[in-house]
Formats: structure tokens, C-alpha cells, sequence
């Protein structure tokens, strides 16, 4: 059965961990592709409130394998926290969660750099989460990473560790003036999570292409979004992976021919957290109010995220380098109750009006939005059990969301529980389920 990819279409924190958690009733194998403990995927259920950064939203179905795929940066101090913390809660993650040997792995070095090279940029800093995902990155295409699979080798992890750990020394101590890193203290450290990591390590490509060829479905769920893309996102403003469906089949080894829906994840508002541009953002008592009604804050750092109106441009860019076959629309209930919403459907420019992502940063950093104006609705709708049930201004929303973005909206949620989900297309990721 061909796989399905979710991805964040906006800044990250479109609810990929909702979506997940309500998608996966029906799947069998969750795959994390991309990222690490950067991310923060909140998933409810019933009164129990989980918030995860590195295992995969599938979990909370005991049926569903959740797999840590290659091209995640893995920090085995958080991810051993994560899992007996999952597992104090009757979940059995040690048993299920399978890792990939070929995941790199997040350093104390990398967390220190990360954090002193936001310190060095001062104002111009990236607002990074500060979790070593960028420095081991770079250091995973610079070809001296150390991976998941060194952690049950100590030759090789010893070797590995201190050819790195010279130039990581000479950085922070000449660049830095800070002490250097003590090769036992790391060594002692990391290989003394190898004996509860063991049983996790998993040659993942390989049973994700086993699962399919026995007709199993596989959900790859996203982190962080389209516009944090290294490649296509607001760079420098942006993370140090691809989120976008192609870095799906590149981090869990697929190919395109592998998947048949690309779910686009998105706010009816837009939201960014950490430094960059953002055209529609609101400073006033209108984004005052999205902020607090739609409750934004940091899953990860707890960090404000700045606020805005949806943005078209930006939606159609996101389907164009995804190729997006359904949207699941999430925090409709938020908007409740404004008088009037508004699409941004262009930017002004020194005269010039853009209706596509412009191809020059600075055109995007001054960008004047041109919006057009929707009625809103008074009532709450978070309790409405069918979609023809909405109030009509809102179902106009969604359309022209979907006619702003040129892909069909399939789901609309209206709150973060699992049930809080309305269908708008009836069509099932597993058909006949
Ligand atoms: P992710 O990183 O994309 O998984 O998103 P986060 O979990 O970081 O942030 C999304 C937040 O919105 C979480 O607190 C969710 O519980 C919440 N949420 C998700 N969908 C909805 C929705 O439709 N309405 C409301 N009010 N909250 C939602
Ligand atoms: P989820 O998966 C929102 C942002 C940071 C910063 C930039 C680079 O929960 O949607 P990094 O630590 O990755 O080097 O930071 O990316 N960022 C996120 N913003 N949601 C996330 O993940 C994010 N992960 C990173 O705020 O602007
Ligand atoms: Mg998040």
C-alpha cells in the first residue's frame, strides 16, 4: 500500500501531531523523517495531554510501530527521557520504537555551539531552539558525524569521537574561550545509554519497504514546516533539514513512486516562533487575541509565537514545492468571534504587486500584504459534529482557503482532541476503512 506524508505547511506548529494521532487509527508503521527534539508535536487524548519531540505521534495506538528513520539527528539523553517517560504512562515505547542505525547524533558539543553561536549573532541571532540540531547537521554533511549505530561499537565511537572532538575543542576554546569538552566524560556518557538503547536499533529502511511490500500503510510524519525548509524555506530563517515531502523519501529511504498523499498541515492563521520574516503579522489586539485563544506558545521552548493572517502566497508555494493532495485544516475554532477575517492574497512591493513567492529575499522582508476581507462567525464552534454543521461564513473561509492554496481542504479541526475533527471529503487513507 503506497505511504502517506504530513507535513507542516506553514512555520512549523500546524498541529502535525494532532493530525498524526487522529490519522494513524488505521495505519501500521509512524515515521519520523526529518529533525529532532527541535520539534514538539502535542497529541490529546481524553484528558491525557502528550507532548513529543522525538517519538513519533503514531505511539498512543498500540498497534502502530513508531520508527525513527535516517535522516532525524537523534540526542540519546532526550530520547531515553522521552521513552521512560511514555513508559511510566503505560506505554510500551522500549518495546516498539524502532531507530534507525544511520540517525545522527545531537553531541553535548553540538547543544554547546548551538547555543553560543546564537549568543555571538546577538540580534541578528536565529532564535534557534537551542537543541544541537543545526551544528550536527553541518556536521553530518561534513561527513564527521557520529550515528545511532556507534553507540553499540566503542572502537568506533572512541575513534570517531576524538577526531572530531580536536577541531570541536579548537572552536571552543580559540573562538569561544571556553574549556574544552573531556573526551572520557563524553564517551562514559554516550555509551552508557547503549544497554537500554539496544533493543531499539533497527535497519528501518528495510522494514519500511517490508512493511509495504506485505500491503502494510506507512504515515511519514513531518517536523517543523515548508517555510523552515533549508532549501525552500525563509533562509537563514529556517532549520537545518528539509520538512518538504522530498526530504520524506530522501530521511526514510522511498521513493516519489512510494507515496500517493501528501497531507498539508496548516492553520487558518499563520504562526512563527524564533526570528525572521513574516509578511501578515499582527501587533495588535487582534493578534493579542489569536494569541491567546489559540493558546500559542512553545511546545518546545515555551517561547510567544508571533501571530498573523492566513497567507495565500505562502500556501500557494507550500502546495507547489510539496505537491499536496488533501489539506487538513486545523485551528478553525480560534478565529471564532473576529468581525472580519482576512486572506492575504499578494505583496506589495515598490509599486509592484506579487502574487507568487518572490524569488528575492528582500521583496519578502519588506512585503506589504493586499488582503481581501471574510465576515467571520460569533459562535463557538469547537462542540459542531458534522462540516455542513459550521456556520456558513466559515464554511466560505475554508473554501477560500482552498481556492487561496489550490488543493482541497479533506479535514477541518476545530480543537485539539481527537474527536474535534470534522470530515469535509470523505477519503480514507487506508480505502475501506
Ligand atoms: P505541531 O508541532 O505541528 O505538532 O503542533 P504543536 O503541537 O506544537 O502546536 C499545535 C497546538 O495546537 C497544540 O497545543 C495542539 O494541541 C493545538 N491544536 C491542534 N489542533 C487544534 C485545533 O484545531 N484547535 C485548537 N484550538 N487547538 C489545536
Ligand atoms: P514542530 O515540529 C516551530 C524554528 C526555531 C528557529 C528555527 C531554527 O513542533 O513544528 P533549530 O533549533 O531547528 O535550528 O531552529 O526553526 N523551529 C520550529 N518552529 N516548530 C518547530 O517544530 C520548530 N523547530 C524549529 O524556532 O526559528
Ligand atoms: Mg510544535
Amino acid at each position: 500500500m503506497p505511504a502517506t506524508i504530513i507535513v507542516g505547511a506553514q512555520w512549523g506548529d500546524e498541529g502535525k501531531g494532532k493530525a498524526t494521532d487522529m490519522l494513524a487509527d488505521t495505519t501500521d508503521l509512524v515515521v519520523r523523517y526529518q529533525g529532532g527534539n527541535n520539534a514538539g508535536h502535542t497529541v490529546i487524548v481524553g484528558d491525557q495531554v502528550f507532548k513529543l519531540h522525538l517519538i513519533p505521534s503514531g505511539i498512543l495506538y498500540p498497534n502502530v510501530t513508531p520508527v525513527i528513520a535516517d535522516g532525524v539527528v537523534v540526542d540519546p539523553k532526550v530520547m531515553l527521557e522521552e521513552l521512560d517517560g511514555l513508559q511510566a504512562r503505560g506505554l510500551d515505547a522500549f518495546g516498539r520504537v524502532k531507530v534507525s542505525g544511520n540517525a545522527h547524533l545531537i553531541m553535548p558539543y553540538h547543544r554547546e555551539l548551538d547555543l553560543l553561536t546564537e549568543r555571538r549573532l546577538g540580534k541578528n541571532n536565529l532564535g534557534t531552539t537551542k537543541r544541537g540540531i543545526g551544528p550536527a547537521y553541518a556536521d553530518k554533511a561534513s561527513r564527521v558525524g557520529l550515528r545511532f549505530q556507534d553507540l553499540f561499537d566503542e572502537k568506533i565511537f572512541r575513534q570517531k569521537l576524538e577526531a572530531v572532538l580536536v577541531h570541536k575543542n579548537e572552536q571552543l576554546a580559540k573562538i569561544y574561550n571556553r574549556l574544552p569538552m573531556d573526551l572520557e566524560e563524553i564517551a562514559r556518557e554516550y555509551l552508557g545509554y547503549a544497554e537500554r538503547l539496544r533493543p531499539l536499533l533497527s535497519d528501518t529502511t528495510d522494514l519500511i519497504h517490508r512493511e509495504l511490500e506485505a500491503g502494510k500503510h506507512i504515515i511519514l510524519e513531518g517536523a517543523q514546516g515548508t517555510l523552515l525548509d533549508l532549501d525552500h524555506g525563509t533562509y537563514p530563517f529556517v532549520t537545518s533539514s528539509n520538512p518538504v515531502a522530498g526530504g520524506a523519501l530522501t530521511g526514510a529511504g522511498l521513493g516519489p513512486t512510494h507515496v500517493d498523499r501528501v497531507i498539508a498541515i496548516t492553520k487558518a492563521y499563520v504562526t512563527r516562533v524564533g526570528t525572521g520574516p513574516f509578511p501578515t503579522e499582527l501587533f495588535d489586539d487582534i493578534g493579542e487575541r489569536m494569541t491567546d485563544v489559540g493558546g500559542e506558545y512553545g511546545t518546545t521552548t515555551g517561547r510567544r509565537r508571533r501571530v498573523g493572517w492566513f497567507d495565500a502566497v505562502l500556501a500557494r508555494y507550500a502546495n507547489r514545492v510539496n505537491g499536496f493532495t488533501d489539506i487538513f485544516l486545523t485551528k478553525l475554532d480560534v478565529l471564532s468571534g473576529f468581525e472580519t477575517l482576512k486572506i492575504a492574497t499578494g505583496y506589495r512591493y515598490q509599486g509592484e504587486v506579487y502574487r507568487h513567492f518572490p524569488p528575492h529575499q528582500s521583496i519578502f522582508h519588506h512585503a506589504e500584504p493586499v488582503y481581501e476581507d471574510f465576515p467571520g462567525w460569533g459562535s463557538d464552534i469547537s462542540e459542531v459534529e458534522r462540516y455542513e454543521d459550521l456556520p456558513q461564513e466559515a464554511r466560505d473561509y475554508v473554501d477560500a482557503i482552498e481556492e487561496a492554496s489550490d488543493a482541497p481542504v479533506t479535514w477541518v479541526s476545530i480543537g485539539p482532541a481527537r474527536a474535534q475533527t470534522l470530515i469535509r471529503r470523505d477519503v480514507p487513507l487506508v480505502p475501506g476503512v
